[in-house]
C-alpha cells in the first residue's frame, strides 16, 4: 500500500543487489538526502562492519543496525536509506521501515549476487569465499519472505543501475513529499 505522501524511502535486499549505488543515484536525482545504514553504524563505532562482527558478534550488529536506522528515520529530512541485507529480517526493524519508509526490494537471483560479491566481501562477515553460494542461498531462504513484502519490488537482474532509478522515480512519481 502506498502511503500519500512519501518522505522516505528505504532500499532493502540481499548483499550485492545495488542498494548502496542505487540509493546514492535515486537520492541525488531527487534531491533527497543520502543515507547508508552501514556506513552510519561504522562511523557511529570508529570501527569497519568486520571488526564489530569479530568483536561483539552479530546479535550486537543487529542492535546497533536498529538503533541507527531509528535515528536515521527520526531526521526530518527527505531521505533515501540504504539498509543492510539482513535489516529487513528483524521485527523491530522491520516495523520501523514498514511504519515510516516507501520500502523497495531490489530483488536479485542467486546467480547474479554471487558473480558480483566473490571480489567485494570486505564488509560482509557472513560470506566467504567457500560458502558464498550455499550462504547465499540459506539467507535468501529465510529472508525473502520478510523482502517480498515490501511496497515495491523490482527484479534487477537485467536492469542498469539508470534503468533501476528511473523506475524508482516512476513509481514514486506524484507522491514525493516535496
Ligand atoms: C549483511 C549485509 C551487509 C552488512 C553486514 C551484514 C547481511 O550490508 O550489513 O555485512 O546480513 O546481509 P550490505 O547488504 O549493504 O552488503
Amino acid at each position: 500500500m502506498l502511503k500519500k505522501s512519501i518522505k522516505s524511502l528505504a532500499l532493502i535486499g540481499m548483499m550485492g543487489s545495488g542498494k548502496s549505488s542505487v540509493g546514492r543515484l535515486l537520492a541525488k536525482e531527487i534531491k533527497f538526502d543520502f543515507f547508508d545504514s552501514d556506513i552510519e553504524i561504522e562511523s557511529a563505532s570508529n570501527l569497519d562492519i568486520r571488526e564489530i562482527f569479530e568483536k561483539y558478534g552479530e546479535d550486537y550488529f543487529r542492535k546497533a543496525e536498529f538503533s541507527i536506522i531509528s535515528r536515521i528515520i527520526s531526521i526530518k529530512r527527505n531521505k533515501v536509506l540504504s539498509v543492510g541485507g539482513g535489516a529487513f529480517a528483524r521485527k523491530e526493524t522491520i516495523n520501523i521501515l514498514k511504519k515510516n519508509c516507501y520500502v523497495i526490494y531490489l530483488k536479485a537471483s542467486i546467480m547474479t549476487l554471487t558473480s558480483r560479491l566473490k571480489n567485494n566481501l570486505t564488509a560482509r562477515p557472513l560470506l566467504n569465499k567457500k560458502n558464498l553460494n550455499k550462504k547465499l542461498y540459506e539467507l535468501m531462504k529465510k529472508r525473502s519472505i520478510f523482502y517480498e513484502d515490501a511496497d515495491l519490488i523490482l527484479d534487477v537482474d537485467k536492469l542498469h543501475l539508470n534503468e533501476i532509478v528511473k523506475k524508482i522515480k516512476m513509481s514514486v512519481d506524484g507522491k514525493l513529499n516535496d
